[in-house]
């Protein structure tokens, strides 16, 4: 609901109040952002900043107000030239490079619901009923240079979304510096800054560091939102935790170079900075036309990150995914990466399929390899026409086949880019981004298409559509393996190559548009070496992302947790593979690879046909599960509960009768103390039946251990090694019922771990990386 009244305006959402007004020279002041207020007379008086004295060597507004330094004031915007001396929202050089603006109010509106805009960015959406609209529109001083905020409400979520249009209506092109999406001010400095970095393999680690004076910089200047540095972040209080204390959330919804800056100034405020990176940014305005930001996603929560993440996570389910896939559960998938990667044909194809369908596996996802002549990854990015060798009959041979055996049938591609050895290459050397005169450095062999270029997308929807409508494809994985370099284009409307990186993002927008619009039912998966290219920017087009090549059940842990502080659950793809580890040669069980991947888009990645009866039947057992319970697990309230040496999460359904909890031990610490398991979602008033997941538990993890029972004992080594390989014994039987009110505050004594001492039906054997799923549901 958005209110205003006498010059202050009143942002609320369910449980939040954002407040701002216009002071006296006509400046918009910030002058809160917290849990939801009743606002009454006087109130204004007591919030806004009192400026009587003059301050040393600061640089007052002007003659007239000789107490006001906008450098000492919470704003809700920024420009440079008048002494605010902090990192400006938005830079403008004019004439000669002037880069003095000013902005002040002139009016505002508004509007039920969001407005679409046609800038072509990426944006959310939501209805009259769920959101509302308040844009300021504000004018600089001297040129008729209009710059307007937009601010959306988000009642249900707590969610506001900002994005900030300029408009140029001087007789003369300006050129933007940088103009952010959101500014956020807030009055003090005791704030801690959470960021999620990493690189390949181990994207959106979660980092925090108490801020100090000066800036704090979370950027990418590789053209996607990267692995580096997600675009989302987080203010929190000093020792806020999952479910306590103050924490302020932002996001992007931006797939391109970004930069969230966090600058604590000489006066102990702190402003909040996130929008396009200005360090690679150029924009020429012309005269009468408008340039808009991408929208930025701020939310707030009184009670920590959980609550901060589900309203992050409802906002995403509900107004960035749309179309079909919207609320829908996420088919359980085999893809064929690791388990053949380039190397198959149609019948070793249909063997995998069978199998996975025996398993009860819903898509098969045919990855790399199917095209040109691809057999390694040096060649025929581009060549979108199937590999005749592989697929002597076509791959619409394989597709029917798949689809005979009542599974959806999916495609890996990577659009954007070409190898040199390609046929598309030879054709149109020009296509790729490079410059002429210089040897372009290279990633994966292989180099970026300029898609800013009409005919460059028109080849690439043309071919790829023809591919995808034979096949009657029902899901897409869209891939994307490395960043830029040597950035020029020959397309001719660009003027000025700083734009290029801004303009590739929204072709990219296009590109993906015309895609979802021609095949509205498809599964749109997106994907850049894993988790590249997270980010909401994407999640308006992809409904889910494939969130990092590293599947080793241990890093996805981190890896998982990192991305859900933003990201729900049915966006995140998580698939079981093979051990040893492909990317770690860390080896863990297969339950426990399972129970990581069930809190997400569960898929299977590895040759299943070489599995022994034994683990085929864990993973039937392991799919019919999570069939049972995917909604929970993809679309229930998930929260982080714990991470030391036990991570623990729980997925808590809508209508709060189940949960699931993850209980997770890295490494076994031998003969310690019972396990608590503690549950602080539960309500207090039930009483709730709790017990594992049956998991079996292997002989061969005993070891040589097994030599001592006393029935192997006289068997031959090779007996005792046939016999480890092929038995496993059932999981220890626990079951309690318990009252809501125990698991919150008391917390559930579980039963001993396996030590070396002994062994019964209730020794609970983990080792390390050992894991459980706990089914909890009420009475
Ligand atoms: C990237 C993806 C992988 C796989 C390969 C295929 O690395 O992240 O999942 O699709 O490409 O080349």
């Amino acid at each position: 609901m958005i209110n205003e009244t006498k010059n202050v305006f009143s942002l609320s959402t369910n449980s939040t109040t954002y407040l701002f007004h216009v002071n006296a020279t006509g400046h918009l002041e910030h002058l809160y952002y917290g849990p939801r207020l009743s606002l009454a007379a006087g109130d204004l008086d007591a919030l806004r900043e009192k400026h009587h004295l003059n301050i040393g060597t600061g640089t007052a507004y002007d003659a007239d107000n000789e107490t006001l330094f906008l450098e000492n004031l919470c704003r809700e915007e920024s420009t440079e030239g008048k002494g605010d001396y902090r990192i400006p929202m938005v830079s403008i050089a004019y004439g000669n490079g002037k880069r003095t603006m000013d902005f002040v109010y002139k009016g505002h509106a508004i509007i039920p619901g969001k407005p679409k805009m046609s800038d072509g960015g990426a944006q959310s959406y939501g209805t009259t009923n769920e959101c509302s609209t308040l844009r300021v529109d504000l004018g600089d001083k001297i040129l008729p240079i209009t710059l307007s905020l937009y601010y959306t409400t988000f009642d249900a979520c707590d969610v506001i979304v900002r994005k900030t249009t300029i408009g140029n209506d001087t007789d003369e092109a300006v050129r933007i510096e940088g103009l952010a999406s959101l500014q956020l001010d807030l009055f003090d400095a005791q704030w801690e800054f959470t960021t999620f970095g990493g690189a390949w393999a181990r994207e959106r680690i979660k980092e925090t560091r108490p801020l100090c004076y000066g800036t704090m910089i979370n950027e990418s200047r590789s053209g996607v939102s990267s692995a580096e540095h997600n675009p989302l972040i987080f203010l929190s209080r000093p020792h806020a935790g999952e479910d306590t204390g103050e924490v302020v959330g932002c996001n992007l919804i931006y797939s391109g170079n970004h930069r969230e800056s966090v600058e604590v100034s000489p006066y102990g405020k702190t402003r909040l900075i996130s929008g396009i990176n200005p360090d690679r940014f150029r924009w020429n305005l012309e005269s009468k036309s408008s340039f808009t930001s991408p929208e930025a996603v701020l939310t707030y929560s009184a009670s920590g990150f959980n609550r901060a993440s589900t309203n992050f996570h409802m906002f995403v389910n509900n107004h960035i995914i749309r179309g079909i896939w919207k609320y829908r559960e996420r088919p359980i998938l085999l893809n064929s990466w690791e388990a053949s990667y380039f190397h198959f044909t149609e019948e070793s194809l249909v063997k995998l399929a069978k199998q996975a369908s025996a398993l009860g596996v819903e898509l098969f996802v045919l990855d790399d390899g199917w095209f040109g002549s691809r057999n390694d990854d040096t060649t025929s990015l581009g060549d979108w026409n199937v590999n005749p060798y592989k697929f002597p009959s076509g791959l619409s041979s394989l597709a029917q086949k798949i689809h005979n055996l009542g599974m959806m049938f999916g495609l890996w591609v990577e659009p954007e880019m070409v190898n040199k050895e390609s046929q598309l290459y030879l054709s149109h050397p020009d296509w790729m981004i490079a410059i002429e005169e210089r040897n372009p450095s290279v990633g994966r062999h292989q180099y970026v298409l300029d898609i800013t270029r009409s005919e460059v997308q028109d080849y690439l929807f043309d071919h790829l559509s023809e591919v995808f409508v034979q096949c009657d494809v029902n899901y897409v994985k869209w891939d994307m393996n490395r960043v830029f370099s040597d950035i020029d284009s020959a397309n001719r409307d660009i003027k000025d190559i700083g734009e290029f990186p801004h303009r590739y993002v929204l072709s990219l927008y296009q590109l993906l548009g015309k895609f979802i619009t021609a095949f509205p039912n498809v599964l749109f998966e997106g994907c850049a070496s894993g988790g590249n290219r997270f980010d909401l920017g994407m999640l308006c087009y992809f409904k889910q992302i494939w969130t990092s090549d590293n599947t080793d059940a241990y890093c996805r842990l981190a890896i998982q947790e990192g991305t859900s502080y933003g990201y729900p659950l049915s966006s995140i793809g998580a698939h079981v593979s093979d051990c040893p580890n492909h990317q770690t040669l860390r080896v863990t069980s297969l339950d426990s690879r399972f129970n990581v991947a069930c809190f997400g888009v569960l898929g299977y990645e590895l040759d299943i046909t070489t599995l022994g009866k034994e683990e085929k039947q864990q993973i039937a057992d392991q799919i019919a599960f999570f069939k049972q319970f995917r909604s929970v697990f993809q679309y229930g309230t998930f929260c982080r509960i714990r991470h030391d040496n036990v991570i623990q999460w729980v997925s808590v359904s809508q209508d709060r009768g189940t949960m699931l909890v993850l209980w997770f031990q890295t490494l076994n610490p031998a003969n310690a103390s019972n396990d608590v398991l503690f549950v602080p979602q539960a309500d207090e008033q039930a009483v709730y039946d709790v017990f594992p997941r049956q998991q079996r538990i292997p002989l061969s993890l005993f070891g040589s251990l097994i030599k001592q029972t006393s029935v192997l004992k006289s068997r031959s080594e090779k007996t005792q090694k046939l016999v480890a390989e092929t038995i496993s014994l059932p999981g220890e039987i626990e079951h309690y019922t318990v009252s809501g009110s125990v698991l919150k505050y008391a917390g559930i004594k579980l039963n001993q771990q396996f030590s070396g001492t002994g062994f019964d039906d209730e020794t609970r054997v983990l080792g390390d990386f050992g894991s459980r799923l706990y089914i909890i549901r009420k009475r």
